[in-house]
């Protein structure tokens, strides 16, 4: 299990828009929409795009190159649900954001 990595300070992230770090080797996809934080890789499974480019509505991130759209939430495509990226845990710590890979409920 990987530990929680500091990606930013919360002001380095804005409202309702996505942000890509690097977490554990790896781009993320940051999204902070009001009081919550959610995070997904950042790679798109269609052709590699950043999906913390896209455009987010109602828990929705829209891949900014075909307009595919995967849920912040839990990772999910909406044309396919049994296709998803991976979701990471964000917490929040003073004024610091981390981030770790999620537990699959096989690894709790
Ligand atoms: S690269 Fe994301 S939809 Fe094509």
């Amino acid at each position: 299990m990987s530990d929680f990595e500091t990606v930013g300070k919360i002001t380095d992230f804005e409202d309702g828009q996505g942000r890509a770090v690097p977490v554990d080797g790896r781009m993320v996809a940051v999204f902070r929409t009001g009081e919550e934080w959610f995070a997904i890789d950042d790679l798109c499974p269609h052709m590699g795009a950043s999906l913390a480019e896209g455009y987010v509505e109602d828990k929705m991130v829209t891949c900014p190159w075909h307009a595919w759209r995967f849920c912040i939430r839990d990772g999910k495509w909406e044309d396919n649900p049994r296709t998803r990226v991976d979701c990471f845990e964000v917490k929040i710590d003073g004024d610091d954001v981390l981030v770790r890979e999620k537990i699959s409920a096989a690894e709790e």
